[in-house]
């Protein structure tokens, strides 16, 4: 019996509305597919601050790093907006995302064919689109030194005569590990990596493109590979998105890139991700799952809130840090069947109205497809 070590994070919000549902998905796989579950639940953002005063207490962040994955819900809300930038909820997902050195953040554009019509581009165009993006995440432009804002005190010229500095630098060994981790993906989707940057423009992009291509020439040679520039990249994305598999690109491109390819497919509410890092003693790399939504204050504590980002996050844990790949493929598989089969939480209602089901509603409609088989 293979035993999983699980952290679960509900967070704040409609975090643990949503989770709720992703636990009844894992009690479903220990009592049917002979996987073990070892799970602990811990606070993170608002409430970790309310209970401790810090949005992530020093045992979360322990014990964070000592399992195989960490599934978090969503933190913040307008309760906290006015605290100190140093206790905010966010700052939590920051420190995992920074002790736990995870550099690869995968994004998933997968299209529900039930669901293409909620997409503002054509039909034919989306339905079947299955592609992600790999983005660097713990380097590049948002961390870069030096920044600031200085005067500018030797240019008459500047009329309001301050300067904004941010600064685009990266390594050699972190666009290598980037890379590699996107040529691994790959290997196991279309076998096909496209790499995008602004080489025509950036030294930063020159190199990335220089290291990437060396991955892909000493290690992943059968990878196909292409570069694009970014720019060119977000064209081709909204034109004919389903000409990509694979995309590696650095931090501050793929923050918009990925922004563009989930919107292509729809609801905020269907929409999972992955953060990746270094590879443990197991083999297994640190992980952290989590939907891309926030914690929709607007509908917390309504049972309104669509728990399928949260159930495919865990889809990608199965995939991802547990080898579970048959697993994830048949938990997607029974959200594609219930979805095809009408049923809707409020967030995918179309003009043409209907009855939504609610959260737990949704959660048991999975279960019953994933039993269905
Ligand atoms: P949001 O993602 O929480 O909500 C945006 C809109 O989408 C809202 O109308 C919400 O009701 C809807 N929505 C989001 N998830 C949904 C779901 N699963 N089912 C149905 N509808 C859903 O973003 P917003 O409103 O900008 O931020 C709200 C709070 O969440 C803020 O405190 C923000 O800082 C925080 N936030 C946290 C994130 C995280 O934990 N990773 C990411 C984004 C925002
Ligand atoms: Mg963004």
């Amino acid at each position: 019996m293979s035993d999983y070590s699980l952290l679960i994070l509900p967070g704040d919000g409609i975090g643990p509305e949503v989770m709720a549902e992703v636990r009844k998905v894992i009690d479903w796989f220990q009592a049917n597919r002979g996987m073990r579950f070892t799970v602990s639940e811990d606070l993170v953002g608002g409430c970790a601050y309310d209970k401790h005063g810090t949005p992530l207490a020093d045992e979360t962040m322990a014990k964070a790093q000592q399992v195989d994955a960490v599934l978090l819900g969503a933190v913040g809300g307008p309760q906290y907006d006015n605290l100190d930038f140093s206790v905010k909820p966010e700052r939590g997902l920051l420190r995992l995302r920074k002790e736990m050195d995870l550099f690869a953040n995968l994004r998933p554009a997968q299209c529900f064919n039930a669901l293409a019509d909620f997409s503002s581009l054509k039909r034919d165009v989306v339905s079947g689109l299955d592609i992600l993006i790999v983005r660097e995440l713990t380097s590049g432009v948002y961390f870069g030194e030096p920044r600031g804002i200085h005067p500018d005190d030797n240019n008459p010229e500047n009329e309001g005569g301050r300067v904004g500095i941010n600064t685009q630098r990266y390594t050699s060994g972190e666009i290598r590990r980037v890379a590699r981790a996107a040529f691994e993906l790959a290997q196991k989707r279309g076998n096909r990596l496209c790499s995008m940057e602004k080489a025509n423009v950036m030294e930063s992009g020159i190199l990335w493109r220089e290291e990437v291509q060396w991955v892909h020439d000493n290690e992943f040679p059968e990878v196909e590979l292409s570069h694009m520039y970014a720019d060119a990249g977000a064209m081709q994305l909204t034109r004919w998105p389903k000409q990509f598999d694979v995309i590696v690109t650095d931090n501050l491109f793929g923050d918009l890139l990925s922004d563009l390819a989930a919107m292509l497919t729809g609801s905020l509410g269907m929409l999972p991700s992955a953060s990746l890092g270094a590879p443990m003693d197991n083999g297994r790399p640190k992980a952290l799952y989590e939907p891309v939504h926030g914690s929709a204050p607007d509908i917390a504590g309504q049972g309104k809130a669509n728990p399928i980002a949260c159930i495919l996050s865990f889809a990608m844990a199965l995939r991802y840090s547990f080898g579970e790949g048959q697993a994830a493929d048949d938990l997607e598989a029974a959200v594609e069947r219930v979805l095809a089969e009408g049923v809707r939480t409020a967030d995918l209602m179309g003009p043409e109205g209907g009855t939504p089901v609610s959260t737990s509603e949704m959660g048991d409609r999975i279960i019953a497809a994933l039993s269905a088989g």
